[in-house]
């Protein structure tokens, strides 16, 4: 089908990918320096978009931190594992080592790893949340491994009268141990678990450009909600997340080498579809570090 494209002013082509997420950006190269009139117009693309598909950026690590200082300051992510022992504000999302070798599901890492097959959004677990991601496919998958994104606008927007009514004022937890939990994978560290301690974010936000309000959950780190028990509470949690998941709301992307995903953290969750374990995948991932609390809507 025959996208409608649009030209901005600094030149860039931007086609629409689903009618709620997603716009594939072309003529910008992340291995040279971008102009302002660029960075204003991806940034305006992304806050209507939420989701930005750069394909064929054949970057390095380095060139992947410098794209991303454009939009903000890279995190460092707060555990020794996963991040890159090269270059410290990238986060491997990765079968293999550092090395290139093949790492088995039942390697801690991957344990850890197996939660980005649940819906959530990136660091919400943070006191101050990341802004967005910036994820550079290196070598992707045939066999599955789609990443998923969601509007969580629309689907704030969308959400049953009695189920609004429940979000409405509420916060819930976000506590970076859940992870652990639900993945079997390693236990954060007494220093790291010291560096994030739970936190309470409200379940709806007000976006701070848009001013839209949007449905706030992370469902692999949310374990409580005020008023709740932990059951209700993480039932709740996933029927809001199944809710979330629905088509009309999600746009799936199928990765080719050196495509640069872009999302915004603030008013999405994404998700990957499994793939077989033995076909190598490694994507590099930094992450921008939030410049504001979370405003509740
Ligand atoms: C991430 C993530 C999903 C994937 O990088 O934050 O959740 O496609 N990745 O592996
Ligand atoms: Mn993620």
């Amino acid at each position: 089908m025959a996208l409608a494209t649009e030209e901005t002013p600094s030149g860039l082509a931007i086609s629409k990918l689903h009618p709620a997420i997603g716009a594939e950006v072309r003529n910008v190269d992340f291995s040279k320096p971008l102009t302002p009139e660029i960075v204003d117009d991806i940034h305006a693309a992304w806050m209507q978009h939420l989701l930005l598909v750069f394909p064929d950026q054949a970057i390095t690590d380095e060139q992947h931190v410098e794209t991303t200082r454009y939009f903000g300051e890279p995190e460092i992510f707060h555990q020794t594992i996963i991040k890159s022992k090269v270059v410290k504000e990238i986060f491997r999302v990765a079968n293999t080592d550092e090395d290139g070798k093949l790492v088995p599901p039942s390697d801690p890492v991957q344990k850890q790893l197996s939660s980005t097959k649940i819906w959530h959004t990136d660091s919400s677990y943070r006191p101050v949340p990341a802004t967005g991601s910036l994820l550079h496919g290196i070598e992707v998958s045939r066999t599955g491994g789609m990443t998923c994104f969601t509007n969580m606008y629309d689907v704030y927007d969308a959400l049953p009268e009695d189920w609004k009514a429940k979000v409405e004022g509420r916060k819930c937890c976000h506590d970076f141990e859940h992870l652990s939990r639900i993945t079997g994978g390693p236990k954060p560290t007494a220093v790291e678990r010291a560096a994030m301690p739970p936190i309470w974010q409200p379940m709806v936000r007000r976006h701070p450009v848009t001013g839209r309000k949007s449905l706030y959950i992370s469902p692999i780190y949310n374990d409580q909600i005020e008023g709740m028990s932990d059951d209700e509470a993480v039932a709740f949690v996933r029927d809001l997340a199944e809710f979330s998941g629905q088509d009309r709301f999600v746009y799936r992307h199928q990765w080719e080498t050196d495509d640069v995903l872009m999302w915004d953290n603030r008013c999405t969750m994404h998700i990957v579809t499994p793939h077989d374990p033995s076909e190598r995948r490694i994507l590099h991932r930094t992450t921008i570090v939030g410049d504001g609390p979370v405003v509740a809507g």
